[in-house]
């Protein structure tokens, strides 16, 4: 019903906006009162076995996949801990070497997913500690894991998932930032910098979220399409991965996420006149490199819609439009990234008259392998 949706027309676009909220919760108790260390009382290690890891393997499904891939990054920069991300339906019948120091950390919305489940019952069966981050408080996930830590999302209706995987993000970020102060690694003096900016998220979530007029604009004008590609380098690959899934969810327009800079090994060769590209220009050590690229699929004459940092006045000499994002830390860009990319999935949708809350063909949750 309409007051289900809080006066919103579906229930993704109510959860788009939950998001400064979401991520709100989802720090809430798990930052000291100085702001300085990472307070994570649900994860209960064994006695050294903080130190003891030696590596990680991150499994999960779809968009919580997606999230791992963040999230192995955050954890091998900050922690120098060698993480895997694999997809859970790949990694169970793998025979993946796995040891008494290996943490394996499953990351499922809702709890429930089969393949994720199973991955996880593995790693128990073979003795290897599970760690869940899931959003459901007493899922299966939940229940069977050695430790867990809850994203503090609220129920999420909509299949196309979204408050979920930036709460994920933020628990991976705040699971990154305990590892490295446990464990004194290289990364530990970045705690508390990283965990301010982590506390100024909502609001410039929510500033994010003032760039829909001009991304249901653009959704307007180019939902008519059969194709997209979103590119990007290093988080912003991963998030372009996630902003492709969404949009191929719920608009059902095809669309592809390539790292930039693999462009001109293959993909390149689809970038013809008029080829929408959404370029994300998020991660500050790679600038030159994703413009570059950039000007690879402009010579093709692409159309580049490129999402940057406010303050970014170089990107408009390179690109056709810009949708600027309030300036953060670069480690942390996915959390704001993704909103744009999510509204852009949405509104496409729309425009296209689909069901943007059920598509077809998809389940919010899938039990069966
Ligand atoms: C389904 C949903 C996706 C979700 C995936 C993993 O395919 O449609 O949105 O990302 O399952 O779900 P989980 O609950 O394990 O995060």
């Amino acid at each position: 019903s309409a007051a289900e949706k809080g006066g919103y027309d579906h229930f993704m676009l109510k959860e788009i906006h939950e998001q400064p909220k979401a991520i709100s919760d989802t720090l809430t108790g798990r930052i000291s009162e100085d702001g300085t260390k990472v307070v994570f009382d649900e994860v209960q290690f064994p006695a050294g076995f903080v130190k003891d890891i030696d590596r990680i393997h991150i499994l999960a499904c779809g968009t919580s996949w997606h999230a791992g891939m963040v999230g192995k990054h955050a954890i091998e920069k900050l922690t120098r801990i060698p993480v895997d991300c694999e997809i859970a339906s790949e990694y169970r019948y793998r025979d993946p070497i796995v040891s008494k120091n290996t943490l394996m950390v499953v990351i499922t919305q809702s709890g429930e997913t089969a393949d994720t489940l199973a991955a996880l019952r593995q790693a128990k069966e073979q003795g290897t500690r599970v760690l869940a981050i899931t959003n459901v408080v007493g899922s299966s996930a939940a229940r069977e894991a050695d430790d867990v830590i809850f994203t503090w999302a609220g129920p999420e209706i909509s299949v196309a998932s979204t408050k979920a995987y930036t709460t994920q993000l933020t628990a991976l970020y705040l699971f990154a930032g305990w590892l490295a102060q446990e464990r004194e690694s290289v990364g530990a003096s970045e705690v508390p910098a990283i965990l301010t900016a982590l506390r100024d998220m909502p609001a410039n979530a929510e500033k994010v979220l003032e760039t829909a007029p001009a991304i249901q604009a653009f959704a307007k004008e180019w939902s008519s399409r059969e194709h997209a590609f979103f590119i990007g380098r290093g988080l912003d690959y991963a998030v372009s991965l996630e902003g492709s899934l969404k949009l191929k969810e719920i608009s059902y327009m095809h669309a592809e996420a390539y790292a930039a800079g693999e462009l001109k090994h293959g993909t390149l060769a689809l970038i013809v006149e008029d080829i929408p590209v959404i370029a994300l220009v998020t991660q500050d050590d790679l600038y030159e490199k994703t413009l570059s690229n950039i000007q690879e699929v402009k010579a093709r004459d692409a159309f580049v819609l490129a999402l940057a940092w406010s303050g970014d006045q170089q990107i408009a000499k390179s690109v056709d439009q810009v949708i600027h994002i309030p300036k953060v830390n670069p480690f942390l860009a996915p959390i704001l990234a993704v909103i744009p990319l999510q509204l852009l999935a949405y509104y496409a949708s729309v425009a296209r008259g689909n069901d943007v809350d059920n598509p077809r063909n998809l389940a919010k949750s899938v039990t069966v392998e």
